[in-house]
């Protein structure tokens, strides 16, 4: 079969056809499918590169060269932290998210706070000009770090400008998408040039060592090519996501070949950039309104940090045939399954009402520690009864209606400790027995041990949980 000169190319996960479909076979995506020149997809590429090798020499696995790779440190520790202890020399990250999300602010105060240090930083802006890049710096009374700009898309230009003067410690992209190598024969942005734009700039890294950050902008119906092209070639991808209408912002590993990915940095965009949160359960914790009924307190992990979020029911009887349940911050699958269980376990009827889930702060809550809280938000907004103001749940439930330990109790109590709360309600087999040794602090936390969803029903109904609290809300109902 001859070859086609030209080959169709999904632009959300760069499979490529030989004939244009509406719908990608590979991703599943819509209208991704772009025209490319012969030689864009990953098949015909790798099948392009056969030829004659050349030998190279082999290394040992335990070669004591190569002991833990040198990290350099912004001092911003939030960033730091989700990067896993600074930028790895010689590594690429990519940093994706949303337009206006705020990752060229929190770029241009980590090459400020690097440049402090003394290192060589580069920032180059495919979308900005100079002058506006300047504009940002000085509103963000960053006008003195010595960062080198240029506002450039031609990766070939990039890399050979980069290779004059010392070895840079951090070269940021921005973004990759606007990035483009004159060797590839497709238009700037899509999926051969961010791909070839990326290859150039990953090998730039690996041969110098210099630290490098890729931007990529993800957009909601993927028309752009999407980084998720350039995702498996680089070290790590974090991604910044925040809330419409909110000034907060969280940084999550997403893949990380240096470090762990569970981590998430915590910032708020204020009038002078992004500022750390240092405290982030104050934060989240800082609109509660305890007296009503459906609020309880997650004393969640956030990787290696406790996090302590409000969950927020409202059960409502419905109007409507099928009951509505909405779910924000939480899992809808995850919700399903504790009704589920408070049915079939603690002989709620549930059928006739509307749920409603929120977890508040606009963060995203993804463990199944978090059942129990959820748990707990449902049930006292079913009974009308508010949950002592000063309790913690954590805990995760199985279909059988028993609550299962979960990882890091002690970390959780300790947090909940060191910001007021004075009982926790968590599964049997606890951090109680630890925290009689050493760990004094979780002391003052009074633990409520909850074998069983009907136990925590049962206490809920019978207003168990309000006792123990000194400055427990008037009870209602
Ligand atoms: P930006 O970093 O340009 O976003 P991205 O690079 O992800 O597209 O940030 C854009 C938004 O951030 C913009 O809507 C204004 C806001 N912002 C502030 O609120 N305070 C600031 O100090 C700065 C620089 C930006
Ligand atoms: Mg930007």
């Amino acid at each position: 079969m001859a070859k086609p000169h030209i080959s169709y190319v999904c632009q959300n996960c760069g499979a490529a056809t030989q004939r244009w479909q509406g719908r990608c076979e590979s991703c599943g995506a819509w209208n991704t499918i772009t025209e490319e020149s012969a030689g864009s997809g990953i098949a015909a590429q790798a099948a392009s590169r056969v030829r004659n090798g050349r030998v190279f020499k082999l290394s040992n696995l335990v070669d004591d060269e190569a002991a833990a790779p040198p990290r350099v440190t912004t001092g911003i520790a939030e960033l730091d932290r989700v990067i896993g202890g600074g930028f790895v020399a010689g590594s690429v990250l990519l940093l994706g998210g949303e337009p206006g999300i705020g990752k060229s602010t929190l770029l241009i105060q980590a090459c400020a706070a690097l440049s402090a240090q003394g290192r060589r930083v580069v920032y180059i802006s495919g979308e900005e000009a100079v002058d506006q890049v300047r504009l940002r710096a000085l509103r963000l009374g960053l006008a003195g770090a010595a960062i080198e700009l240029a506002a450039e898309t031609n990766v070939d230009d990039i890399v050979a400008t980069l290779g004059q003067g010392p070895r840079p410690a951090l070269v940021v992209i921005d973004s990759i998408q606007t990035m483009w190598a004159p060797s590839i024969d497709s238009a700037p942005g899509t999926v051969n040039q961010v791909r070839g734009s990326a290859q150039t700039l990953i090998r730039f890294a690996k041969a110098t060592g210099a630290a490098a950050i890729l931007v990529g902008h993800v957009t909601k119906d993927g028309q752009i090519a999407g980084p998720r092209v350039v995702e498996h070639m680089v070290d790590a991808v974090i991604s910044f996501e925040g809330e419409g209408g909110r000034d907060l912002r969280l940084l999550r590993g997403v893949k990380n070949r240096f470090g762990p990915t569970a981590e998430v940095g915590v910032f708020e965009m204020t009038g002078r950039g992004l500022a750390e949160v240092a405290n982030p359960s104050a934060l989240f914790l800082s609109a509660r309104d305890a007296a009503a009924p459906g609020a309880a307190v997650f004393a969640g992990m956030e990787g290696s940090r406790p996090l302590l979020v409000e969950f927020q029911a409202l059960v409502a009887q419905s109007a409507l045939g099928t009951p509505r349940r909405a779910v924000v911050g939480w899992d809808a699958a995850r919700l399903s399954m504790v009704l589920a269980v408070l049915e079939a376990h603690a002989g709620l009827k549930l059928g006739q009402y509307d749920i409603y889930l929120s977890v508040a702060g606009g963060l995203r809550v993804a463990e199944p520690a978090a059942d129990l809280a959820a748990a707990a938000a449902l049930v006292s907004s079913l009974a009308g009864k508010t949950l002592a103001a000063d309790s913690v749940y954590f805990g995760e439930i199985a279909l059988s209606g028993a609550i299962r330990p979960v990882a890091q109790g002690m970390a959780r109590l300790k947090e909940a400790a060191k910001l007021g709360f004075r009982s926790a309600t968590y599964p049997s087999s606890s951090p109680e027995a630890q925290a009689d040794g050493e760990d004094r602090a979780a002391k003052g936390v009074a633990g409520r041990v909850c074998r069983h969803i009907s136990d925590l029903v049962a206490d809920i109904a019978a207003g168990k949980s309000e006792q123990r609290s000194s400055r427990a809300e008037p009870r209602r109902g």
